[in-house]
């Protein structure tokens, strides 16, 4: 699938973006983009075969988000940090998979925990204002993949939980919640 393909599939092409989501459009550019990162981070430990089954699957997801965003935020709306954004995301996903197909799992799910309320917040704004409906849609179908990889992961690992994953696990959701919430601004 093309680029152009991919905008129209997410139904993007002629999303209008209100003044008002810019700054959110701005974090989840840069969202995805750590997305995308995390993937590749993933991918260094090679040896380890869920991992990159896991990993292949969802970057070619988030590569579309990417792309999908790419086109909805312009260069100069995009975040100044994008660097620090694709360096976290790398080490996230290098470092949790290193860790085993559990804890690598553990860290996913948290991640696209957040994603997926980082999206509702932002359906639940448009819809409110009913000021793009378009971009609700596109926004829509992003959360329910998002959704898709959270499901997954969980039911990858098992739904038995340890304390110190619980631990890890808020800890990845409130450092998503930070990187996020900066990008927001730059
Ligand atoms: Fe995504
Ligand atoms: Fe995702």
């Amino acid at each position: 699938m093309n680029s152009k393909n991919i905008i129209d599939s997410y139904k993007a092409y002629d999303a209008s973006v209100p003044r008002n989501m810019i700054g959110w459009m701005r974090s989840n550019h840069a969202g995805e983009t750590g997305a995308v990162w995390i993937y590749i981070g993933a991918q260094f430990i090679f040896w380890n075969r869920p991992i990159i089954k896991m990993s292949k699957e969802h970057y070619l997801t988030e590569k579309k988000h990417l792309i999908v965003m790419r086109h909805l935020v312009k260069r100069t709306q995009r975040s100044k940090l994008l660097i620090l954004w694709r360096i976290l995301g790398f080490g996230l996903g290098f470092v949790s998979a290193a860790f085993g197909y559990r804890f690598f799992c553990t860290t996913i799910q948290a991640v696209e925990t957040f994603v997926e309320k980082h999206y509702k917040e932002q359906i639940e704004f448009l819809y409110k204002t009913s000021s793009s409906y378009n971009l609700l849609e596109v926004l829509n179908i992003c959360c329910n993949e998002e959704i898709d990889h959270q499901v997954e992961a969980k039911m990858s690992k098992g739904s038995e939980i340890f304390k110190f994953e619980k631990i890890w696990f808020s800890f990845v959701g409130s450092g998503s919640s930070l990187a996020v919430n900066i990008s927001r601004f730059i």
